[in-house]
């Protein structure tokens, strides 16, 4: 039996057709400050964010992703149109050179953006998280005693913090390299910390309000600059060479990152999810604790003392207190005035988190492993390529002719692709700091769901992309 929750996948009150959603979607995407760029890194510049808007048009944005999908080009479009959506409420002004912004700045918060924002948004929600509906079962008849023997439980096994991703950018061949790119994933989120929960601070409900305020307080450093945790997190990003510019590396981001960071702001921008929001919060100052815990200690690791490590040293500390505050102040006093029916919402956005938490783990630890070369791409070059001459294996091809300095912007492949140089010099791009150059005859395997990009690095280049699946079908 499944109570407090709507049926799998609910229509929401605000469709379009699979048509008009993919013109408004095409028309959102025709915003200046959404083209493709020809740099790599956006400069001081919270308003420009690459939506690779010649691939919009192509997707389907009306269906739900299935998980199997989650990480692929049509999620990752969404997360980044969400994100922008998301952030027209919110407040940003670059530090220097505003002036010459501003174009940008009006382009980004004009009233036809949020409007063609707000009419995508439901259909982008429910493509981009309806497979919740799936994962994530909250069943039976749930009372003030069973979800306590849930939270005891959970208590007694609470998240180590040894996360998979970490021990990837320890054991990677290049760990301040790997570091870099962890630490970039969680810019979106922590550059404009808790500003989803500011979201829920405004309306009248009694007690728990003023609480949730508390919090928000804490992570605002109570009104000193210095202290606020964005704040904090400038400073880390700053310690290891990193910008700390707001989506400075935007093509960077994987879209579980986005997917994690949007995720609050999915619960927090629809006030219908607000009971899945106070379950989400417990589970992440809960786990916020120990996972702060092993960054500081990983960031000690692969940086030295030179790493500024406050912003998780800081958590340690006041997470122990949000969490205790989320659970005693905030979710008993709520279920209080709402009654036990609330339940089942809480525990589902304490659950769902989770499930998001576990695929943004691994997505980074693959990218991780992708950006040191593994599975080797060059390495399979040869025999993917004979598989194809040799007509074992059919593989759609695309041909392309680019010039110099065509830069395509970071994007992932839903299926292995092995791109292969037919004249000039391609440089292929892994993630921040990682590329393989290939010359002519050159090339190497895609594979599905990992972030890349590309430049040109000669005159002219010819080159090819066979779309063959699975790689591993042509190695047998
Ligand atoms: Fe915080
Ligand atoms: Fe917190």
């Amino acid at each position: 039996m499944t109570s407090g929750r709507p049926p799998t996948h609910a229509p929401y009150p605000y469709p379009l057709s699979a048509d008009a959603l993919r013109e408004a979607v095409a028309q959102y995407g025709a915003n200046p400050v959404y083209q493709d760029s020809a740099e790599w890194f956006n400069e001081d510049n919270p308003y420009r964010r690459q939506m690779r808007p010649q691939d919009l048009g192509h997707l389907d944005f009306s269906r739900v992703l299935p998980a199997s999908e989650i990480l692929g080009n049509s999620a990752l479009a969404a997360q980044r149109l969400l994100t922008s959506i998301y952030e027209a409420d919110m407040m940003y002004l670059p530090p220097t050179g505003f002036a010459e912004k501003r174009e940008d700045f009006s382009a980004f918060y004009n009233a036809s953006n949020r409007t063609l924002g707000e009419m995508i948004r439901p259909a982008l929600e429910r493509h981009a998280y309806g497979f919740l509906d799936d994962e994530v079962h909250v069943t039976g008849k749930w009372t003030r005693d069973s979800f306590r023997s849930y939270l005891e439980a959970f208590a007694e096994n609470p998240p180590n913090g040894d996360s998979p991703s970490i021990r990837a950018v320890e054991n990677s061949s290049d760990p301040e390299r790997a570091a870099r790119m962890y630490l970039l994933q969680f810019a979106a989120d922590f550059l404009s910390e808790a500003s989803p929960m500011v979201r829920n601070a405004l309306g009248n409900y009694g007690n728990p309000q003023s609480e949730w305020f508390k919090i928000i307080i804490d992570e605002y450093g109570y009104g000193v600059h210095e202290t606020k945790h964005s704040r904090l997190y400038e400073n880390t990003l700053e310690s290891v060479g990193l910008r700390s510019d707001v989506h400075h590396y935007w093509q960077f981001y994987l879209s579980s990152s986005l997917m994690m960071n949007n995720y609050f702001h999915f619960l927090a921008k629809n006030h219908e999810n607000f009971f899945r929001h106070l379950g989400a919060l417990y589970y992440t100052e809960t786990a916020l604790i120990e996972d702060c815990r092993s960054q500081s200690k990983m960031m000690r690791k692969v940086f030295g003392d030179s790493a500024d490590v406050t912003y998780f040293d800081e958590h340690v500390h006041i997470d122990t207190h949000h969490s205790r505050m989320a659970i005693d102040k905030l979710i008993w006093p709520v279920i209080e005035r709402c009654g036990e029916g609330v339940i089942p919402d809480i525990v589902r956005g304490f659950e769902e988190l989770q499930a998001i938490n576990v695929i943004a783990d691994r997505d980074l630890v693959d990218q991780i492993r992708w950006m040191d070369g593994e599975p080797v791409g060059k390495d399979l070059h040869g025999p993917v390529r004979a598989a194809i001459d040799s007509g074992t294996v059919t593989a759609p091809v695309t041909r392309l002719v680019e010039p110099r300095g065509k830069l395509t912007n970071t994007f992932v492949h839903d299926e292995d692709v092995l791109c292969h140089v037919v004249s000039g010099t391609m440089k292929v791009v892994c993630g921040l700091d990682s590329h393989h150059i290939l010359e002519a005859g050159q090339g190497m395997v895609i594979p599905r769901q990992r972030l890349h990009g590309a430049s040109i690095e000669s005159e002219e280049c010819v080159y090819e992309i066979h779309s063959v699946g699975d790689y591993r079908k042509c190695l047998s």
